[in-house]
């Protein structure tokens, strides 16, 4: 796979991505969503991969959006096209069935904040900045933001932010529950690699149990989600590693799990 826009290693059972067009502040150009789609399905795939984390070259930037200027061209057809192909993207992202941390290093902006709605948790640093400026220049988002941002921090509160386009601070975000921490910048790496190794270190059948279970609140009614909820708990039942869990637990000692 050759990557002109994304920088994509594994250490551990970390998968490191990181969009790679600083000089752009890392906007979403097309080729880059392609390359997006291609690196998450090999994550989807990699059984060494348990958790990745998702965040921005450079210091100044997450993702600053779309492209504009491959926007500027789009017409009624090549619109739809546009934010089908993005949706998609980032659905996988969100399906992924493995957890995905958004180290949110600064400017998130329209693509790049609903980039982060995507993944499964958000950490920021002290110099990131959240916002929805579609409207600025015409349009609306496009990447499931309009549907993601609502569910996650409200709708008066997300109609603010996409009916105005205005950025929020970090402080702000974590407020309104945006994001789950704040970190300086110096420390955001290093403790989204900390959560991350925290995570793999846990039952990795039951955290893609649960993990599937909380993404599918959203779609499912209360009846169906605790029907699922209920199935995963049984199958989580029948592997080796809910016996070692409870029976480490009962001896004292730590678990040593192998995901089986
Ligand atoms: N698409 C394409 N290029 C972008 C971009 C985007 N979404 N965001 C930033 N860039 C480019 C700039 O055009 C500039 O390129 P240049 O040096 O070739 O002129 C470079 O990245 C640096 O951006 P600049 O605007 O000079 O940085 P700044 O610190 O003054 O401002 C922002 C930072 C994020 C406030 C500003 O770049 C911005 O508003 N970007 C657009 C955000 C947006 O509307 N995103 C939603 C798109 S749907």
């Amino acid at each position: 796979m050759e990557l002109k826009n994304i920088l994509f290693e594994v250490r551990n059972k970390t998968a490191f991505v990181t969009i790679n067009r600083p000089d752009k502040l890392n906007a979403l150009n097309d080729e880059t969503v392609n390359e997006l789609k291609e690196v998450f399905t090999s994550i989807k795939n990699n059984d060494a991969i348990s958790v990745t984390i998702l965040t921005g070259s450079g210091e100044k930037s997450f993702v600053a959006g779309a492209d504009i200027s491959e926007l500027n061209k789009l017409n009624t057809v090549s619109g739809k096209t546009f934010t089908e192909k993005g949706q998609e993207v980032f659905n996988l992202i969100e399906k992924l069935g493995k957890p995905v941390i958004a180290a949110v290093n600064g400017f998130a902006l329209g693509g790049g904040c609903e980039l982060a709605l995507a993944c499964h948790i958000r950490l920021a640093s002290e110099k990131a900045k959240f916002g929805q400026p579609e409207v600025i220049l015409g349009i609306i988002p496009g990447y499931g933001g309009t549907q993601r941002l609502t569910r996650l921090i409200n709708s008066g509160r997300a109609a603010e932010m996409i009916l105005t386009g205005d950025m929020i601070d970090a402080n702000e975000a974590l407020r309104i529950g945006l994001v789950n921490k704040i970190y300086s910048a110096e420390e955001l790496m290093s403790k989204a690699v900390e959560l991350a190794e925290k995570i793999s270190s846990r039952g990795e059948i039951a955290v893609r149990m649960a993990l599937r279970a909380v993404v599918s609140c959203d779609e499912l009614s209360e009846s169906e989600g605790q029907n699922l909820e209920s199935c995963l708990f049984a199958l989580c039942c029948a592997t080796e590693d809910f016996k070692e869990g409870t029976l480490a637990f009962l001896e004292k000692r730590k678990p040593n799990f192998k995901n089986k």
